[in-house]
């Protein structure tokens, strides 16, 4: 009994504590900018109107902030605006304009960048969001930001229908920057050769503009510590320079959605750490060649919709592709016949063959796949029966493919499954025994590996900024709860 009373005297006190945690948290935030106002008003007085200048250029000429945020460092913080002390006197460190939160700051149908941004030369991150509509047409500003080039690292254009013109190379001037994001915007023009130098860059992501012409043969030298290159969406064409060989700490590379052509430079074959390949909807050709065994690390292959790009699947050496799971070539021009040795990837999730010229039979093994939840294999000129058992046909369902090849025909498990294949005919005769679904799978464990293994989540195909700004404005909200 006493040790009952004991243990709620101990457990009430933990909660006491538990409620006044909060409490002493809200109350040191309150007492914070007071305190620290009551010192000093410390911001140097040409920062602070350059910062209401700016945002006014931005937000309309009704924006009266010396009234509204006389302190906008300290007790009348701005949204979107954040400051750092350096020296005893605060900087804005970092400045986003946009519809983030109900109370952010918002463009207006006249905004415009101030001069004045040049002088907020403490600027670690600047971010424009949904600011310039396609109403307006204003374009990145050209020259100036050697002022900034002393600390910005981030500079983040999306959203904005009415950003036009080109990438100015003066933005190589921000020796720091680490994150270039121009995403769904309305930039145009060639690659600046020049961006070349930011030697620090680490996510270039420049998908959905107008950008066309080359990517420049020098422009890869020196981003060794790129994480992630994003071009997708735009007109570029021309073959890929082989000094992408020089992007080796590269994780995703996504090219889709372009014009590019030529072969694939076979210096791919180095980015050992590449976990995404999105090549999809360009004119590459050449074929499918040995540099891809290199692409150790990569998870998500995805070379689909390059109509003349051709080359067999017994090129490459599946099982040195040890983490791939996705993979997609569908019309790709691929001719031959699928390999038995593809069926000794277990973690594929995702297989899309389909739209190729594909020969020969379609391997039961692939049945024993443990994570295979789609396989396309329509649109090919595969031959013999399909003997994939029962369970193979109830796992996948409709999302098991394989009309329009002409000579394929599924014997007696597909139907007693019923999940007939669609557009394919029942074998005339049926196969002298039903293949069991521990047969195959017997058959792949002593083959090779661990049937059970994690299956993993499948990779979203595409980087594109949507991603990563969800979890921006999660920050944002965890930060303003
Ligand atoms: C790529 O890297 C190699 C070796 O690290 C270097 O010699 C070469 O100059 C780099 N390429 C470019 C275009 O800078
Ligand atoms: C590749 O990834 C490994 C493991 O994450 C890491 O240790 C290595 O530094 C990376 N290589 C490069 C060149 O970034
Ligand atoms: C690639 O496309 C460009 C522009 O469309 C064209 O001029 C060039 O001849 C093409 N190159 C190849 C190898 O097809
Ligand atoms: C399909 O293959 C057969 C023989 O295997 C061949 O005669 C036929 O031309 C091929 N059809 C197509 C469209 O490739
Ligand atoms: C195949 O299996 C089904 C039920 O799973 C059974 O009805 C049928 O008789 C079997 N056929 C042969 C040839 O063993």
């Amino acid at each position: 009994m006493i040790k009952v009373l004991h243990m709620r005297r101990m457990s009430s006190s933990w909660a006491f504590l538990l409620l006044a945690i909060p409490f002493l948290l809200v109350s040191h935030g309150f007492s914070e900018p007071e305190s620290s106002a009551d010192i000093i008003a410390p911001m140097a007085k040409e920062e602070q109107e350059a910062l209401y200048s700016v945002l006014r250029d931005l937000v309309g000429e009704w924006w009266n902030g010396p009234e509204l945020y006389p302190d906008p460092c300290g007790w009348t913080q701005i949204q979107g605006v954040s400051c750092d002390l350096f020296d005893g006197l605060w900087y804005v460190t970092s400045l986003k304009i946009g519809p983030v939160l109900d109370n952010s700051l918002e463009c207006s149908e006249q905004a415009q960048f101030s001069p004045l941004l040049f002088q907020l030369d403490h600027l670690r991150s600047l971010s424009f969001f949904n600011c310039f509509s396609s109403r307006q047409r204003m374009s990145i500003p050209q020259s100036s930001w050697e002022k900034l080039s002393g600390s910005l690292e981030i500079l983040e254009f999306r959203s904005n229908r009415g950003l036009v013109g080109r990438i100015p190379g003066a933005i190589a001037r921000l020796s720091k920057l680490e994150s270039l994001v121009i995403v769904e915007n309305a930039v145009d023009g060639e690659l600046p050769v020049e961006l070349g130098k930011l030697e620090h860059l680490k996510r270039l992501m420049l998908s959905g503009n107008h950008f066309a012409g080359r990517i420049p043969d020098s422009i890869c030298g020196s981003w060794s510590e790129l994480l992630i290159m994003d071009l997708s969406r735009n007109s570029l064409t021309g073959p890929l320079p082989s000094s992408l060989s020089n992007l080796t700490s590269l994780l995703k590379l996504d090219l889709s959605d372009n014009h590019f052509n030529g072969s694939l430079p076979p210096e791919l074959g180095q980015l050992k750490n590449l976990t995404l390949l999105d090549l999809r909807n360009n004119d590459f050709v050449g074929g499918l060649a040995q540099w891809l065994n290199g692409l150790t690390s990569i998870e998500n292959l995805l070379l689909a919709h390059n109509p003349e790009l051709g080359g067999r699947l017994e090129e490459i050496e599946w099982g040195k592709l040890r983490e791939l799971t996705a993979l997609d070539l569908s019309h790709t021009s691929l001719t031959g016949e699928i390999p038995a040795a593809m069926a000794g990837l277990k973690g594929l999730r995702y297989i899309a063959l389909d739209g190729n010229s594909l020969t020969g039979g379609v391997s039961p093994e692939l049945a024993a796949l443990p994570c295979l939840g789609a396989l396309y294999l329509n649109g090919n000129n595969l031959t013999g029966r399909l003997e994939f058992p029962q369970e193979f046909y109830r796992r996948l369902g409709k999302r098991f493919v394989s009309w329009g090849n002409l000579n394929l025909c599924y014997d007696a498990a597909a139907k007693n499954a019923r999940a007939v294949p669609y557009g394919v005919a029942r074998c005339e005769q049926d196969s002298r025994e039903n293949v069991s679904y521990e047969s195959v799978l017997n058959a792949a464990r002593a083959g090779s590996g661990d049937l059970n293994g994690n299956c993993g989540s499948l990779g979203s195909f595409v980087v594109h900024g949507g991603v990563i700004w969800g979890v921006w404005v999660m920050l944002l909200v965890v930060v303003f709860l």
